[in-house]
């Protein structure tokens, strides 16, 4: 009973904090999860009717799920209304779903095309060497039973 009503007064809180912000929390439909990997909802996001018109063009290309990419589309588009400058930089492209959704958010938000980079290891990931990665990398690894101390 009591951590019941420690919880309501936490979350009344928490709703005022948004308010100040501008924010309001609305409530989602009990059986969504945002983890789904089935794509094309509404859920309410800004900026979502034109995520899914591309999320639909690289839906077969990335392991994210949908609330990744349209969070991930409304943060390349809050960089270019904004004013943010620079390159797009993923570390771990996989197929390229994901980078692809930046770049058509990019060309659909944007006043000039960004330079994207793109990184992985487009192979099996090596194990970590003492003298490139230092030894607490060496050491972090062994504890997940990953690394191989090759010296
Ligand atoms: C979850 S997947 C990326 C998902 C992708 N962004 C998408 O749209 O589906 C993670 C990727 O990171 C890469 N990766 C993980 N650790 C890495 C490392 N240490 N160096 C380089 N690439 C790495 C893997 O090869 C894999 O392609």
């Amino acid at each position: 009973m009591r951590i019941k009503s420690i919880r309501r007064t936490l979350l009344s809180g928490d709703r005022w904090i948004h308010a100040k912000l501008g924010y309001a929390i609305k409530p989602v439909p009990a059986k969504t999860s945002f983890y789904r990997t089935d794509y094309d909802h509404s859920l309410g996001f800004r900026f979502e009717k034109e995520a899914n018109e591309y999320i639909k063009q690289v839906r077969n290309n990335t392991m994210l799920p949908y609330i990744r990419l349209v969070t991930l589309y409304q943060q390349v588009v809050h960089c270019e209304q904004s004013g943010v400058s620079g390159s797009f930089v993923e570390c771990g492209v996989w197929k390229g779903g994901s980078v692809g959704l930046m770049a058509l958010a990019n060309l659909r938000n944007g006043t000039a095309r960004r330079h994207i980079h793109l990184f992985d290891a487009f192979d099996d990931i090596c194990e970590p060497d003492r003298v490139l990665d230092g030894d607490a990398v060496v050491k972090e690894c062994g504890k997940s039973g990953r690394a191989a101390d090759r010296r």
